[in-house]
């Protein structure tokens, strides 16, 4: 088994949201020690975004792209392998201005290429990301389980199954910054979450 974990904390210590990612593979790895783990940090190391230079480089056929272009373009090649070779795949994501952290858009936006990871059919937009299992460990101040203003489920739901990741589970600590006690409950409720959530 593959397991690919994408951290999109913008803190390397103290991390709610990688903790709980870091349980979930904890468990996986518990279920089968010889899964083979990659960790991509996207708070350490962001990927760029898209900006005009690299929609060019991405609509340029490969025979004719400039050694800059091609540069580019691997840079993106590199986090769909990742995923492609994925089994389950693990994000810790953090709340931020109700939406998902900025490097986290930019590696969707970077995993999202037509004809590679979904393509359109007369019947409409096929995902070609098959066959995996998807754990979201979220973290959050305030608590926006299940009600409008909770965008990330919503977002997050709809591009992983556009790109065919159908099998989604969503592990939520909220009221983080809500008192010390409601910290320690929502650890605590997110943990019993993975508990049920993940198969030993
Ligand atoms: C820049 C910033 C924006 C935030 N925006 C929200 C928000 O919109 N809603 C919310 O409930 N919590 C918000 N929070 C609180 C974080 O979601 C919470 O601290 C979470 O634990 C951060 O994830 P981490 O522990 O993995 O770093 C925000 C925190 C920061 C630093």
């Amino acid at each position: 088994m593959n397991i690919l974990q994408i951290n999109s904390s913008a803190r390397r210590e103290g991390s709610h949201s990688t903790q709980l990612a870091d349980r979930i593979v904890g468990k996986l790895q518990d279920a089968d020690p010889e899964a083979r783990l990659t960790v991509r940090d996207l708070g350490a190391t962001p990927h760029p975004g898209l900006d005009e230079a690299t929609l060019g480089a991405l609509f340029t056929p490969a025979s004719q792209r400039t050694d800059a272009q091609s540069a580019r373009v691997a840079l993106d090649d590199a986090l769909i392998a990742e995923i492609a070779a994925a089994d389950v795949v693990v994000l810790g994501v953090p709340m931020y201005n109700f939406g998902v952290p900025a490097p986290l858009k930019n590696w969707i936006d970077a995993i999202a290429r037509v004809g590679v990871t979904f393509r359109y059919t007369e019947s409409g937009p096929e995902g070609l990301l098959k066959g995996k299992k998807i754990y979201v460990a979220l973290a959050r101040g305030g608590k926006y389980r299940n009600t409008p203003a909770d965008t990330q489920v919503p977002y997050l739901s709809t591009v992983l199954a556009f790109l065919g990741m159908t099998d989604v589970h969503f592990v939520y600590a909220e009221g983080l910054s809500m008192g010390a006690d409601a910290e320690r409950e929502a650890l605590a409720t997110a943990f019993a979450e993975i508990e049920d959530a993940v198969a030993a």
